[in-house]
């Protein structure tokens, strides 16, 4: 494997091993301190990212390693018309692996045609985002011991939310599995996730607009933003931006083992008074995604 575009370009093995290596270090950190000695990545990000960008950046440096990049469209000869293809083969020539953010759909599938060094997606569009999907299982893995028999609740603008496609293709590889998609009529699962990944799957699922009827039977609940920068008309995102507002009342009814989750950004979904709720996992994703980053910077560069 040289890339990962897709969440299921790892398999279960595979993520299960990129996570008892992000155990190995939380642990051990002095013992990953060098492993990226003189290894460059770069972080082409042509849409705007501080977790994603500033974790592989971190996750990089934490390794030993070099990071070159840039953070925005306009930074890069992308502003004179320059395409993907001759960007990542120009960058190539410079680093060991790239780390690709684009709003197109589908332009890190694209960079990874052009060059031979791995390109992580780190988010295409309304597409994927497989990193934040990796953080997400090591923040499951660690809240909950295991993938196996969960109620998973998956709230927002589940139409857009590219963490959201990119969770539902790795949680249906477990058995035991169960989706609640709670959204406005508007923000649903696109058909193609449901029709390809859960009816697929036979994973049983229930669509609802109603999060507060849905709690009691959730032992996760991953929150989303409305994604603003998707919508075709500003009139219709200020309609749906507050459909859903996490309050500590709307908690009353949910278990008291239940995970909260969001990949951040959080606009207005979460109030910051749930924040103190220790069942808040949000900015244990953040941290998580760093070591899970660096565990796959280590599978992709080969390293020991
Ligand atoms: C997410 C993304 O970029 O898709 N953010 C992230 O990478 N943690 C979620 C979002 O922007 O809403």
């Amino acid at each position: 494997m040289s890339s990962v575009i897709d969440i299921l370009d790892l398999s279960t093995e595979e993520i299960e091993e990129l996570i008892s290596v992000a155990c190995d270090i939380i642990e051990n950190p002095d013992k990953y301190a060098e492993k990226c000695k003189r290894k460059k990545l770069a972080t082409l990000f042509f849409e705007p990212s501080t977790r994603t960008r500033l974790s592989f950046e971190a996750a990089m440096y934490e390794l030993g390693g070099n990071v070159i990049g840039f953070s925005a469209a306009n930074n890069s000869s992308a502003a004179k018309g320059e395409s993907v293809s001759d960007t990542v083969r120009t960058v190539s020539c410079y680093a060991d692996i790239i780390a690709m953010r684009h709003p197109k759909e589908g332009a890190p599938l694209v960079a990874s045609m052009a060059t031979d060094i791995p390109i992580i997606n780190a988010g295409d569009g309304g597409h994927n985002h497989p990193t934040q999907t990796l953080a997400d299982l090591l923040t499951i893995y660690r809240e909950k011991g295991s993938f196996e028999n969960l109620t998973v609740g998956l709230c927002g603008d589940l139409k857009f939310g590219r963490t959201v496609h990119s969770l539902i293709n790795a949680l249906s590889r477990y058995s035991g599995i169960k989706f609640v998609l709670i959204s406005p009529e508007e923000l649903k699962l696109p058909d193609y996730v449901t029709n390809n990944v859960i009816i697929k799957n036979n994973i049983p699922y229930e669509v609802t607009t109603d999060l507060i009827a849905s709690m009691p039977k959730l032992d996760i609940l991953y929150m989303t933003r409305v994604q603003r920068e998707r919508f075709f008309n500003e009139q219709d995102y200020i309609r749906l931006k507050d459909s859903y507002i996490l309050t500590p009342d709307k908690l009353s009814e949910a278990k008291a083992d239940l995970s909260i989750m969001h990949p951040l950004p959080r606009v207005n979904e979460i109030s910051v008074a749930v924040d103190k709720d220790p069942r808040a996992c949000y900015f244990k994703q953040v941290l998580n995604g760093k070591y899970i980053r660096m565990a796959l910077i280590l599978k992709l560069l080969g390293v020991e």
